[in-house]
C-alpha cells in the first residue's frame, strides 16, 4: 500500500471531515446527494482499503466479500445495524462507529419531540398557518403537563442518560428499564428508578426509546406494550424505527390508546406507514437526531480517523466487532 490509503466514501461529509480525508488518503466519493445502490457500492469499493459509509447503506456479506483487500468499514453513525458485523468479523474486517459525540445532540432532539408532541406545538403551528386561528381559547390544543410528570426510558445507555439529566430540570420522576441495572449509587446520582419494562410503559407520561436495534429489540414495542401505556401518554423515538411496530403504533394513535408520538426514525426510512402522514397527534422529523453542524463534523472526523487508522494497520479507536 502507498502511504496514502485509498478510501471510498458513500456521500459527502461536512467540509472539515472532507479536508481531513482528502489530506490523508486517496479519497473517492459519491458527489451526488443520493443513496448508492448495493451494486454501486460494490463497484466503487474495488481496489480500496477503506469504506466510509452511512446508516442508510446496507453493508451485507455481498458487499464485504466484494473486495478481498477491504481493511475497514467505518460507519458515520453510532448505530451500526446497517452493517452485518458478524459477517465482517468472520472476514476479519474491523467495523467502527461514532459513539459519544452525538449523545447530547440526540438527547436534545428527543426533548424537542417530547415537548412538541406533549404540548401539541406542531398541531398549533399547522392551525395558525392554515389561517384558522380566531384567537385565544380556553380549550384550544390542551396538552399534558411536562413539568412534574413521569418520564419512562426504554434502554439506559449514554443518550437515555442525557435525556434523564435534562428531565431533572423539569422535576420529572424518571423510570428506566435496561438489560442491566445500574448500581444503587449510580441510580441515586442520576435521580432515576429502575422498573420492569411493563411498569415503565404503564406508569409513564412520556416513554422515550433508547435501545440499539438488533434481533432482540426489533418490535420490542408492539401491540401489547402499547396497550400498557396510559391513554394520555406520548411515545418518543430517536433510536431506530423498527424497535417500535409502526403499524401497531398507528393503530394506538388512531384509537386513542396513546395520546401522541414524537418520531425521528421509522421502520422503512424514508417510507412511513402511510397513515402516519395524516395523523394530527404525531410529530414527524426526518431522522435529525444528530443533525447539527458541530455534531456532524465531530462524527465525520471520528469516522475518518477510524477509517484512516484501520487502513494504516492500527486498531481503530471505535471498533465494534466483538
Ligand atoms: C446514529 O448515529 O446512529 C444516528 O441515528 C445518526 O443521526
Amino acid at each position: 500500500m502507498s502511504s496514502r490509503p485509498k478510501i471510498f466514501l458513500t456521500r459527502q461529509l461536512p467540509s472539515e471531515s472532507m479536508q481531513l480525508l482528502k489530506s490523508q488518503s486517496e479519497l473517492t466519493y459519491n458527489h451526488d446527494d443520493r443513496y448508492l445502490s448495493k451494486e454501486e457500492i460494490i463497484a466503487e469499493i474495488q481496489g480500496v482499503d477503506g469504506l466510509l459509509c452511512l446508516l442508510t447503506d446496507t453493508i451485507d456479506d455481498d458487499v464485504l466479500g466484494a473486495n478481498p483487500d477491504l481493511k475497514v468499514v467505518a460507519n458515520f453513525a453510532v448505530g451500526f445495524n446497517n452493517i452485518d458485523v458478524a459477517a465482517a468479523t468472520a472476514r476479519g474486517i474491523p467495523v467502527t462507529n461514532t459513539p459519544g459525540v452525538l449523545t447530547d445532540t440526540t438527547a436534545d432532539m428527543a426533548w424537542a419531540l417530547l415537548l412538541a408532541a406533549g404540548r401539541r406545538v406542531v398541531e398549533g403551528d399547522r392551525f395558525v398557518r392554515s389561517r384558522q386561528w380566531q384567537g385565544w381559547g380556553p380549550l384550544q390544543f390542551l396538552g399534558g403537563d411536562v413539568t412534574g410528570s413521569t418520564l419512562g426510558l426504554i434502554g439506559f445507555g449514554r443518550i437515555a442518560q442525557a435525556v434523564a439529566r435534562r428531565a431533572r430540570g423539569f422535576d420529572m420522576k424518571i423510570l428506566y428499564w435496561n438489560r442491566t441495572r445500574l448500581s444503587a449509587d449510580e441510580e441515586s446520582k442520576l435521580g432515576v428508578q429502575y422498573a420492569s419494562m411493563d411498569d415503565v410503559l404503564a406508569k409513564s407520561d412520556f416513554v422515550s426509546v433508547h435501545v440499539a436495534l438488533n434481533d432482540q429489540t426489533r418490535h420490542l414495542i408492539g401491540p401489547r406494550e402499547l396497550s400498557l401505556m396510559k391513554s394520555t401518554a406520548s411515545i418518543i423515538n430517536t433510536a431506530r424505527g423498527p424497535i417500535i411496530d409502526e403499524a401497531a403504533m398507528v393503530d394506538a394513535l388512531k384509537n386513542g390508546s396513546i395520546a401522541s408520538a414524537g418520531l425521528d426514525v421509522y421502520e422503512n426510512e424514508p417510507q412511513l406507514e402511510p397513515e402516519l402522514y395524516d395523523l394530527a397527534n404525531v410529530v414527524i422529523a426526518p431522522h435529525l437526531g444528530s443533525a447539527t453542524i458541530g455534531t456532524r463534523t465531530k462524527m465525520g472526523n471520528m469516522a475518518a480517523e477510524n477509517c484512516l487508522a484501520a487502513c494504516r494497520g492500527q486498531v481503530p479507536p471505535n471498533l465494534v466487532n466483538p
